[in-house]
């Protein structure tokens, strides 16, 4: 754990003049603030003892000083660790996110979009009270901590001594607690970023709530999680309290045994009854430094399970998009070979030492049954995934070997999840093509039919989250208008236009064949219609590239594709040509 510590506060070497400025504020405020019982103790002894007036103007007017510069000190330090702690943090969020994004694709299939939200989110607000509010609180308890002790053995030190013996109960006490409370905050954690997620995914997908009528059952599901969270909270509060109260307990005994022993002193005149006095008044105020490291302690046990949650993230490899500088730039695509190249989720072999050639110039159509392995394929051509064996080669380049940067420019996927912004069309149009100007955005949507879909209000108004004030096909529509404007070298549609009336769908094909920009196609679709401008049509069928023909020949050889697609070939013009 500590190690984890040591690396969040590496984040402060960027503020260390920040934090040296900040300490010193931090030792002003509260040193200055223990003057007080010190003057007390001159003034009985000395001003009153002894008569000395002069004396007592001049602590007067020390002590108005101190307290100015006290409160200066203390205005300082607020606005000092305010602006180092928000820097800190923001830093700690930038460094998290851009990490998360170049994760690779399979951290995100198994980690919640909720438990990614709560971490960026709660984790780092997590840290950040923790700066405001009980690091501070630390370093200033520990300062009056260090400060009561130099002055109360200079005032007495055999009652110094006794106070002491008390104190490694309170360690003790602290130390007896902790494993406990720190189990229970972590599973806290966990239960609520599994909440957040539960939230997420229901919320996402609330209509297929209604057609289920399924609320009573989310209802109960939900009740569950709570009640497992109040629990949770329950015991950490019973544990958290319990510690902290114990403490108060042992923490009332210090006054009253120092009131015992130093009036016994007092008595014998050992000491004066203002060194008792400023002594009873530095035992009393220890009190509160000692409660609030007990009780910050459990916020900073809090505190190290987000930092370690928060590094468990920035620890995790990133993609192998960033794994070299030296990657090489390349020049037009001619040619892109698959040489038995496998892949497989966990135990289940997706690809087996396939072997495709995709040539510039031809538009390729992949089909195959459901979950033989198409968007995999696509997904390991654009680097998202990496093949477990075999090779990708691009003009015979190996495609680990080319900038990531440089490769997804040439690219323009539209994929069956596409993603739809909740902002205007135009804001969902200039995604990544920030350099596209309004005249080329005005041709593409007339080509697409999207201007003449929609009235003027279209392109002003907000999508919606995922899209969801627009419909299907303008959804998908607008994902493959998105990727037009990349003027890409290589358009992958995969299943992107499933939504598209036909009329709709043709006119798209015709658009891409007329663009003189795009060098190779790919198609993914299982709709006869969708496939059929393809030059060459390959087939994947158990893990493998079975057939790589043009229709006709597929219709011919009566293979997999033609029972793949039998249904669809009898009224099929292609069919009938034959
Ligand atoms: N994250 C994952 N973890 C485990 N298995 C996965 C994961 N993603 C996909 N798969 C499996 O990999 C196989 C291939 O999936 P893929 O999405 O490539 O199929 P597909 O050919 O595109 O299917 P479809 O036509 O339905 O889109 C499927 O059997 C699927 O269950
Ligand atoms: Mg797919």
């Amino acid at each position: 754990m500590y190690q984890y510590w040591l690396r969040f506060f590496g984040l402060l070497r960027k503020h260390l003049f920040g934090g040296f400025v900040l300490l010193i504020m931090l030792i002003i405020g509260n040193l200055g603030a223990l003057a007080s019982p010190y003057f007390l103790k001159v003034i009985i002894d000395k001003v009153f003892g002894e008569g000395d007036f002069q004396l007592l103007i001049q602590i007067v007017f020390s002590l108005l000083g101190l307290y100015v510069l006290r409160v200066g000190a203390n205005f300082y330090a607020d606005y000092l660790y305010t602006k180092i702690s928000n820097k800190i943090t923001q830093e700690l969020t930038e460094k998290l996110f851009s990490h998360m994004l170049k994760l690779p694709m399979f951290y995100f299939k198994v980690n919640s979009v909720g438990s990614l939200v709560y971490k960026i989110n709660n984790e780092v607000s997590q840290v950040r009270r923790a700066f405001t509010g009980s690091i501070i609180s630390m370093i200033n308890s520990i300062i009056t901590i260090v400060g009561l002790t130099v002055l109360m053995v200079l005032l007495n030190l055999e009652l110094f001594i006794i106070i002491c013996l008390l104190y490694p109960l309170l360690i003790l006490i602290t130390k007896y607690f902790t494993p406990s409370i720190k189990t229970i905050i972590e599973n806290t954690r966990k239960e609520e970023s599994d909440f957040l997620a539960f939230l997420t995914e229901r919320f996402s997908n609330v209509k297929f709530i209604k057609l289920f009528y399924s609320h009573e059952y989310e209802g109960f599901l939900m009740k569950n999680r709570i009640n497992r969270i109040i629990d949770l909270n329950l015991k950490s509060t019973i544990l958290t309290s319990g510690s902290n109260n114990l403490s108060v307990l042992l923490l009332a005994f210090i006054p009253l045994v120092v009131l015992v022993y130093g009036g016994k002193q007092v008595l014998e005149s050992i000491i004066t009854v203002g060194t008792l006095i400023a002594f009873l008044q530095y035992a009393n105020k220890l009190h509160e430094p000692f409660r609030n490291i007990v009780s910050l302690y459990v916020d900073l046990v809090k505190t190290s399970v987000s930092i370690k949650r928060i590094y468990d993230v920035l620890d995790e490899p990133i993609d192998l998009e960033s794994a070299s500088d030296e990657l090489i730039e390349m020049g037009e695509i001619c040619e892109i070979k698959f040489e038995d190249v496998s892949f497989a989720f966990n135990d289940k072999q997706v690809l087996n030492k396939i072997n495709v050639i995709f040539e510039a110039g031809k538009k390729y159509a992949l089909v195959g049954k459901s979950g033989s392995g198409k968007s995999t394929l696509i997904d390991l051509l654009c680097k998202l995934i990496k093949e477990d064996s075999g090779s990708i080669l691009v003009n015979n380049i190996r495609l680990n070997e080319i900038k990531t940067k440089h490769w997804i420019e040439k690219l323009a996927v539209c994929s069956q999840d596409y993603f739809i912004l909740n902002g205007t069309l135009y804001d969902n149009l200039h995604y990544g093509n920030s350099s596209v100007n309004k005249s080329e955005i005005d041709a593409i949507l007339d080509q697409m039919g999207l201007s003449s879909d929609d009235s003027d209000t279209f392109s002003s108004k907000t999508l919606g989250e995922t899209g969801s004030t627009i419909s299907g096909g303008q959804r998908q529509k607008i994902a493959i208008a998105r990727a037009l404007l990349r003027n890409p070298e290589i358009l992958i549609i995969d299943e992107a236009t499933s939504e598209l009336d036909s009329l709709s769908e043709q006119k798209v094909f015709e658009y891409i064949n007329n663009q003189p920009t795009i060098r190779l196609v790919i198609i993914i679709s299982h709709r006869l219609s969708s496939i059929q401008f393809a030059d060459e049509i390959i087939l994947l069928d158990e893990g493998k590239a079975s057939e790589v023909n043009s229709i006709k020949e597929h219709i011919s050889m009566k293979g997999g594709f033609y029972k793949l697609f039998k249904n669809q070939l009898v009224n099929s013009e292609v069919a009938r040509d034959m």
